[in-house]
């Protein structure tokens, strides 16, 4: 049965946040210090997620999950994880590409870690990742995420490439300031590693509240810049995926661009978000949430937790408010919501 929200969009997609935790401290994520982990017996176990998971899955025709944080690989034994939702089965009379099969699997990291991990979550049955880079400098990495450790994400998106993931994509925020005089020089690495680099509008979800809209580099301003150097030509309509992409004139591979704040894309919002403690959000800027951890805990059936899926579903918005007065900031930062 489809999962439908009152607008008339189909939710195929859930990504799961498999903790809040991480070893990066981003600036447009996290604070240095004081951010408040949850207790580990307040998070889900990989039974809880993989009994919500096959909910979606199975009953609901979800065909996508992609695994976010915090930092996912920072929870130990994910391959584990990996392996129980690579058993699960779309049904076989879904429209999905994936019916009768596996969904499609995916994460987002930051990939310090991935080389030990690349292979072990590929025979585990993963297909895709996206790994964060917003910067080629040493120094500025070291300012951005607050690691010295540009060259253990380099690796891993070489450990990606070698344990075959395909695509492997990257993913930039842009920060004005900050990094947008590296626009050109991180398309130029996509071209020359053959990844996408997907270039992000940087969004109000920073824990330190420091955005404002004069940070935000617009995806005209990013076309812009790679243009004239690159020529690149848009490709046809994107789906449900939150980036718009282009295509190198020369053949040299695509570019994506994110653009939540200059041209807001929710009308085509097919995903939905479980956190770390098992609250279900309809929007990355939801200011509800709904407890699917107690109620699973309470003893509650799969029949319960599909209704209260459903009640949530039917409370999903038309889109964020970002550029309204009456925008509210959700109380969660980006890496207790999972990206
Ligand atoms: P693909 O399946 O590879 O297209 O992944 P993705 O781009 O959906 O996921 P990823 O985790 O790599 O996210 C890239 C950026 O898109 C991050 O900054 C996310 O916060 C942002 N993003 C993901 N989903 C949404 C969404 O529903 N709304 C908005 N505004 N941003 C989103
Ligand atoms: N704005 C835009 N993207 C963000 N991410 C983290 N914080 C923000 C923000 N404030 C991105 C990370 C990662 C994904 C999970 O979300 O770079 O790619
Ligand atoms: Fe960690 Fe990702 Fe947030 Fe950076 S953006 S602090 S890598 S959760």
């Amino acid at each position: 049965m489809d999962l439908v929200d009152p607008f008339g969009r189909t939710i195929r997609d859930l990504r799961i946040s498999v903790t809040d935790r991480c070893n990066f401290r981003c600036t447009y994520c996290m604070p240095e210090e004081g951010m408040k982990w949850l207790p580990r017996t307040d998070v889900l176990t990989f039974e809880e997620m993989e009994r919500l998971a096959r909910i979606f899955v199975e009953r609901f025709e979800v065909d996508g999950l992609r695994l976010t944080g915090g930092e996912p690989t920072v929870r130990a034994h994910l391959p584990v994880l990996v392996r129980k939702l690579a058993q699960l089965r779309v049904p076989a009379t879904s429209a999905s590409p994936h019916a009768g099969r596996k969904p499609d699997l995916s994460i987002t990291t930051n990939g310090s870690s991935f080389r030990l991990l690349a292979h072990e979550l590929r025979d585990a049955g993963l297909d895709r990742v996206n790994i964060s880079l917003d910067t080629l400098q040493r120094e500025k990495f070291q300012r951005m995420t607050r690691r010295d450790e540009l060259e253990r994400v380099l690796d891993g998106i070489e450990a990606a490439k070698e344990a075959g993931f395909s695509p492997v994509k990257i993913n930039a925020v842009i920060e004005r300031g900050t990094n947008d005089d590296e626009i050109v020089d991180l398309a130029r690495f996509g071209r020359e590693h053959d990844v996408e680099v997907r270039f992000i509008e940087f969004m109000p979800l920073d824990a330190s509240g420091h955005w404002i809209n004069d940070s935000v580099v617009t995806q005209d301003e990013i076309v812009e810049k790679i243009h004239a150097v690159h020529p690149i030509e848009q490709m046809p309509a994107r789906g449900t995926a939150p980036a718009d992409r282009w295509r190198y004139l020369d053949g040299a591979g695509t570019i994506g661009i994110i653009p939540t704040i200059s041209h807001p894309f929710c009308g085509d919002c097919d995903r939905v978000r479980l956190t770390a403690d098992g609250n279900f959000r309809t929007c990355l800027f939801a200011t509800d949430e709904f407890g699917l951890l107690p109620m699973m805990r309470r003893g509650g059936s799969d029949d319960d937790l599909a209704a209260e899926i459903q009640r949530a579903v039917g409370t999903k918005w038309a889109g964020h408010q970002i550029n309204q007065v009456n925008f509210i900031r959700p109380s969660r930062s980006m890496s207790q919501i999972g990206g």
